[in-house]
């Protein structure tokens, strides 16, 4: 587990030796059409090619997530440090004001709630919707070995096909799961499924082991999720290391916004991911805007 490949011979990921871009930012991306390129330029920053997005989809199956009881109080006021929202279609209408204008990525796969089997998502937006909504991208969860594994993937597919019929970007995440595994083997195999399929970007986690054979071996940006909460310095590191070893950014969410101090958090955030803050000097930055 997990790579049926029984060649003897060693992988070489050459991570010393950076994508070719082409003309457009973005890794993988050059061979799309203008208005994808747009929306992704509406997602990732075109100067640090980075993005810092901040996930609060959370609720879509398990309701009301600490730090996201009242969406209203605690997201709104981050939206100006975000380079784009991760979010639900349902809060998108209630809650965000639509003279938002960076990019918009909608959970587009659901189902089942933590209640039930969590891998039995199917699609749950559909195109018209999303082009309604002015969505940039659309989020799928993918269980790569889960039971449903298929099913997941054709979810993912059907976007990526109506996606590209109109020029808005798949994102495919790469789901957690008690039978799921989470090392670097894992989600090398994850992210490049995805990845061939079709996903314009990426969503995975970060691996403390070969993260970078993991960025290299995806032809298209990958962007970590935050995962638990945790102290804030190890989260800054983390977010750190992912960006040095190829990662185009992160989607946080609980690391943001249950922090003891979400606006700090996220201004601290911004400044490792988009200029290489080193995560000592980010602690004392994020420590500074805290107590001011
Ligand atoms: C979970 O419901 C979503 O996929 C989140 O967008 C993702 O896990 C990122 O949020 P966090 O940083 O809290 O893991």
């Amino acid at each position: 587990m997990p790579e049926a490949d029984y060649s003897k011979k060693e992988k070489n990921f050459y991570t010393d030796i950076p994508a070719e871009k082409g003309s457009f930012f973005l890794k993988g991306l050059n061979h799309y059409d203008w208005g994808m390129k747009n929306r992704m330029s509406s997602i990732f920053n075109p100067e640090s090619g980075r993005t810092v997005m901040l996930a609060f989809d959370h609720g879509y199956f398990q309701g009301p997530t600490t730090g996201l009881e009242r969406i209203d109080v605690s997201i709104l006021p981050l939206l100006p440090y975000a380079d784009t929202l991760m979010l639900t279609r349902g809060i998108l209408r209630s809650i965000i004001p639509p003279t938002y204008q960076n990019g918009l990525v909608i959970r587009s796969s659901g189902g089942p709630s933590v209640l039930k089997e969590l891998s039995n998502e199917q699609i749950a937006m559909d195109i018209e919707e999303a082009i309604r909504l002015n969505a940039a991208a659309m989020a799928v969860q993918v269980f790569i070995g889960g039971e449903y594994e298929t099913q997941s993937i054709h979810n993912m597919t059907r976007l990526i096909d109506a996606g590209n019929k109109y020029g808005i970007a798949t994102l495919g995440v790469t789901a957690v799961g008690k039978d799921l595994g989470k090392d670097a083997k894992y989600i090398r195999l994850a992210s490049r499924i995805l990845a061939e399929l079709g996903v314009t970007y990426v969503k995975t986690y970060y691996t403390e082991k070969d993260f970078d054979t993991i960025t290299a071996g995806c032809p298209v940006p990958i962007v970590i999720a935050g995962g638990k909460k945790m102290p804030e310095l190890d989260a800054l590191t983390m977010a750190y290391n992912a960006v040095q070893q190829g990662a185009s950014g992160v989607d946080m969410g609980r690391n943001i916004f249950q922090s003891d101090a979400p606006i700090a958090m996220i201004k601290t955030v911004r400044e490792v991911v988009h200029n290489d803050l080193k995560p000592n000097e980010a602690y004392d930055m994020y420590q500074e805007l805290k107590n001011s």
